[in-house]
């Protein structure tokens, strides 16, 4: 998490350093700071809380150096206070630092012991602890630097600014994502592109263990070992990184309302719609029809697109689908066989765990294959097949329109698995297409519930808690509908499989729990309106979203219902997103939360 910028200019860069760490508060938003060097001698500014109270500092005491580095946190170590904010600095160098030194305790003992003193609760103190100690000892900054970074075990990324040296800046990568960007006698260091892309489109990806020297003129990049290495650069263009508000008044509600716009796109891009079959924008370096199983991992809202799509791929193409939140499946030592598909699934791209994942899995000897939305990403350089949503840039830490795409990449591709494995029948083939080619404007349509979900999100943001159910890929949905509530409104919500409530969750009902039932009219429906009979026998409040014939099937009181355009129930779960997204973003906004930077939270998680 948290985002580094260095910037070696002609001018004062502080003011660029804030503008890119706008596009990073995405990383993390606890704190922010920048040093430079004014006249040559290091000077600091940091503040507590978001990216605009160091706006403010700086505005009343500006920096005028030509040379700098800046860092937006996310705290892992120590409080989010303005002590702990980054950059840390010595009598010889800032630096900020984006990761987990994991074996800083050990690290700072053996300072403490040579008598150095700790000022921070921070991990990163210790890096600019160890390069201080070296430069004490008589080495120059790069030698300095070059003995200290072998020593530090972890994910992290650094950059480095030292007093007096106003031709020199480091940056170090280890896990965490760096980017170089080259401008004319200008140079730039940045967690990732979009954070440079008002300077420069001309980038170099550090690889892991790369640590770059910047001079105004280029940089020196050196591999793990020491040696002088060429890395590829790249011209990205700079329309990838759009991204304002439109007429609406959080990035989250623009991004809901994109959906029709973002899925029709992304199915353009997999589905011959006058042909009515799936066509992979991409060659496969395996047949689907030989592979035995497939590994699913993921975080968050991603991890629950994999889950949505465990139904599809094993009922579409009968292929088994293990599917694993990606922290956990990099550590339980799951029995693979090389030859099988390892699939990953993530909007940044950027997810250290599941970037953790996808390693450990090309490590065995899988195939793998990423759903990812930023193309420039890790993984999506990682990965053997990169399967892209076309979401565009996602700005609210809640995720709603890449979820959205996720899912129509997964049942893409689920539809190609079947079709490959003669499981589906070219008419089932097609049917399932033009099920999908609907979905955009059945979810224009679903939009227009959105005055009568706001009102309802009034009676919601009254609850303390609240519980989720649904069958099939109800189920997921269920649990990101959750998640979307808990992580912007800060109510404790719960997604459950409908049939799994009488064994435990049934015990927490009484009139004040509002139970939002998803169920549309499925080979499944009356068995979820047999939990509901349960909710509604203990006084449960049902907020129900089916469908038409579910409406008029159900034979239940609700507290409400929310009707949703009727479709081919496999692609239920993809209309059936955009009420649980309304309903969490309109409950939030009534209780005045920051629904797009909710608190404790990052866009992007690069820390396990
Ligand atoms: O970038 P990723 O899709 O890999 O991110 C995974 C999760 O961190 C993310 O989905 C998170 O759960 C969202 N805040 C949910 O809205």
């Amino acid at each position: 998490m948290c985002g580094i910028v260095g910037i070696i200019g002609n001018t004062p860069v502080a003011p660029q350093i804030v503008e890119a760490l706008k596009r990073l508060e995405y990383r993390g938003y606890d704190s922010a700071g920048v040093a430079t060097l004014e006249y040559g001698r290091l000077a600091r500014c940091r503040a507590e809380g978001k990216l605009r109270n160091l706006e403010a500092k700086l505005s009343q005491s500006p920096l005028s150096g030509h040379i700098g580095i800046g860092h937006t946190r996310w705290a892992t170590h120590g409080k989010p206070n303005e002590t702990n904010a980054h950059p840390h600095a010595t009598d010889k160098l800032a630096v900020v630092h984006n990761g987990i030194i994991e074996n800083f305790r050990e690290l700072k003992a053996a300072l403490e012991a040579k008598g150095v003193r700790f000022e921070t609760e921070t991990d990163t103190e210790v890096v600019a602890q160890l390069v201080t100690y070296e430069m004490r000892q008589g080495r120059p900054p790069v030698e300095a630097v070059a003995v200290t970074l072998p020593r530090l075990r972890g994910a992290f990324a650094l950059a480095f600014l030292f007093n007096g040296e106003d031709e020199v800046l480091i940056g170090a990568r280890h896990g965490a994502p760096l980017a170089i960007g080259y401008g004319a006698d200008e140079m730039y260091l940045g967690s990732d592109a979009l954070a440079l892309a008002p300077f420069t489109d001309d980038i170099t990806y550090l690889e892991d263990g790369d640590w770059a020297i910047l001079r105004r003129k280029g940089a020196d990049i050196r591999d793990a070992s020491g040696a002088m290495v060429q890395r590829p650069r790249h011209k990205i263009p700079a329309g990838s990184f759009m991204a304002d508000k439109g007429n609406h008044r959080h990035f989250m509600a623009k991004e809901i309302h994109e959906q029709p716009e973002v899925v029709g796109r992304t199915l353009a891009h997999y589905v011959n719609f006058s042909a009515g079959r799936v066509e992979l924008p991409f060659e496969l370096p395996f047949d689907f029809k030989d592979l035995k199983r497939i590994s699913i991992s993921a975080c968050g809202t991603a991890y629950l697109a994999g889950l949505v799509s465990k139904y599809w791929f094993e009922r579409l193409a009968r292929i088994p689908v293990e599917i694993d939140v990606a922290s956990e499946f990099r550590y339980r030592e799951a029995p693979l066989e090389p030859g099988e598909l390892a699939l990953f699934v993530s909007q940044s791209g950027e997810t250290a765990d599941t970037l953790a994942s996808l390693r450990y899995a090309a490590a065995e000897k899988l195939h793998t294959l990423s759903v990812v939305n930023v193309p420039t990403s890790t993984m999506a350089r990682e990965s053997a097949v990169v399967a892209q949503t076309l979401a565009g840039v996602e700005v609210g830490v809640a995720s709603t329109k890449a979820f959205t795409c996720q899912l129509t990449v997964l049942l893409s591709l689920a539809i190609a698995a079947g079709r490959a494995r003669g499981t589906l029948s070219a008419e089932e083939e097609k049917e399932l297409v033009d099920a999908l080619i609907a979905v955009p404007g059945q979810m224009s349509e679903a939009m227009k519930r959105e005055h009568d979900i706001e009102i309802l999100a009034r009676e919601l943001s009254k609850a303390k808690d609240v519980l989720y159910l649904g069958r099939g890929t109800a189920y997921p949905l269920a649990m990101e509908g959750a998640l979307k509530l808990k992580e912007i409104s800060y109510i404790h919500a719960e997604g459950y499989a409908a049939g799994e409530l009488k064994h435990g969750p049934i015990a927490l009902i009484d009139e004040t729990m509002p139970v939002i039932v998803i169920a549309p009219f499925d080979h499944i429906f009356e068995k979820t309106v047999s939990n509901m009979q349960e909710v509604a026998a203990r006084g449960g409040r049902i907020i129900l979203i089916t469908d038409e014939k579910g409406a008029l099937e159900t034979g239940l009181d609700t507290l409400a219902t929310i009707v949703m355009p009727s479709v081919h129930p496999v692609v239920a779960p993809i209309l059936n997103s955009v009420p649980i997204q309304l309903l969490a973003y309109h409950t939030a906004v009534f209780m005045g939360k920051d629904v797009d930077q909710p608190r404790n939270l990052a866009k992007s998680v690069t820390v396990e």
